[in-house]
């Protein structure tokens, strides 16, 4: 049985670990610092727009924002005005491909864009579709989940939570004893792809529970969207959000929801926020198909582009399966040279890995990311409270051939830093 705490509303402290920077954060935060004057000479003389576009981009093994396509940052190149025929008609493509996307029915299902980050999307979906009088039930098994019950709090939302340990998964059966303990829960939400581990939570079987207690349920499906499938119908997904830059591979500036029409058309009026109010949103969407206040125009012309990009490479289907050869490259491969995984394998899912720090008394995060991004390959720091880890994203722009590449990088800065002996 996973560890479990039903802490309740005023109980923050298992959350803190959560919403603290970890230790490798930290130590990342300090390596960004010292070299901030390094790079503000290069600012100073490279913000030009020629040198600008000469510059050879890193390549992002990161959660987001990704490497994008060339043609998708192309796409981005147009004023196209907020209000224009052509603006809304593209709108209204966008908002019906996401339902596609979604193999939900369009009958059913409706999708609304919000402007912002994905925290903005669940923010807006959290302070809008839990009722007046309602209560949050969030399962938390990383910083996501923790954010969002957060998110619930501060909004003066009631809150509860059930916590795993960051290398478990959310387990439906606990959530199905807890609804049935505490029948004044309204909603409740998971994360799908907990990104702070990498760890992918059985969201179908958790939405199972969900409907079974008459439940609304909630899906932050922000990394995972378009690069793990996801049965939103045998889930009763009623709610699923996700942004623009991650699987689906688009420029950041904008987040969404999938929404069930039955579930969002009854929450008229419990926003708590006017600029993140869902229902307005979409009924603005709905009136004359544009945005209440100035829509992120660039990112959504690009977000086309990257839909089409998305359909002709065979959908989720096919980009599960290229993301999860990249990672199979890259954990068959770390492995070799001497670095192990944090997650059990059966928990990890092919979006982003964490791997421990080395015992090596070589071992130096800061001077490792450092040589790696000399080489133009961004990694990414931990962020798992329980254990010293950095992380590997297999998401964006990324094929079997760049991860290769990123490995050959990782090989050869092994054996400089003498990390593991002469083994590798
Ligand atoms: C699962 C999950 N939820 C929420 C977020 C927050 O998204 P953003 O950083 O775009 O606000 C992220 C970001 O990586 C995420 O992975």
């Amino acid at each position: 049985m996973a560890s479990r705490s039903w802490a309740i509303f005023a109980d923050r402290s298992l959350l803190r670990s959560h919403l603290e920077p970890s230790g490798s954060r930290r130590a990342f935060n300090t390596l960004l610092k010292s070299t901030r004057s390094r790079s503000t000479k290069i600012s100073k003389r490279k913000f030009h727009f020629e040198a600008l576009l000469a510059e050879k981009d890193a390549l992002l093994f990161t959660p987001g924002p990704l490497t994008t396509s060339p043609t998708v940052k192309q796409a981005a190149l147009h004023d196209w005005g907020s209000r224009d025929k052509k603006m809304i008609d593209l709108i209204q493509s966008v908002r019906h491909e996401l339902v596609s996307i979604s193999e939900v029915s369009h009958d059913e299902y409706t999708s609304v864009l919000m402007q912002g980050s994905g925290t903005f999307g669940v923010e807006s979906v959290i302070t809008s579709c839990v009722p007046r009088g309602g209560k949050i039930l969030v399962c938390v098994n990383g910083s996501y989940g923790a954010r969002a019950k957060q998110i619930a709090m501060t909004a003066g939302i009631e809150a509860e939570h059930l916590e795993w340990k960051e290398d478990e998964i959310v387990d439906s059966a606990a959530v199905d004893q807890f609804l049935a303990a505490h029948p004044d829960v309204t909603t409740v939400l998971c994360v799908h792809s907990e990104t702070t581990s990498g760890v992918v939570n059985p969201v179908e079987e958790v939405g199972q529970v969900c409907k079974k207690h008459g439940k609304t349920f909630i899906v932050d499906a922000m990394s995972s969207f378009g690069g793990i499938p996801l049965d939103m119908n045998k889930g009763g997904v009623d709610y699923l959000v996700s942004s623009s830059n991650k699987c689906l591979q688009g420029i950041p500036g904008f987040s969404f929801a999938v929404a069930r029409k039955s579930a969002i058309s009854k929450t008229k009026g419990w926003a708590r926020s006017v600029s993140l109010d869902l229902h307005s949103q979409m009924a603005g969407l709905d009136k004359n198909g544009q945005f209440r206040f100035t829509p992120p125009c660039h990112s959504i012309i690009a977000f086309r582009q990257a839909l089409d990009e998305f359909n002709k490479e065979g959908g989720v289907q096919a980009r599960h399966q290229r993301y999860l050869e990249n990672k199979r490259i890259c954990i068959e491969r770390m492995n070799k040279v001497g670095f192990q995984t944090y997650l059990k394998p059966e928990f990890a899912g092919p979006i982003i890995t964490s791997f421990r720090y080395p015992a090596s008394e070589n071992w130096d995060f800061e001077d490792f990311y450092r040589r790696l991004s000399e080489r133009d390959f961004l990694i990414y720091p931990g962020k798992v409270s329980n254990a010293d880890c950095f992380r590997i994203g297999h998401i964006g722009h990324i094929f079997p051939s760049d991860t290769s590449t990123l490995m050959d990088a990782v090989e050869e800065i092994s054996v400089e830093m003498k990390l593991f002996g002469s083994e590798n």
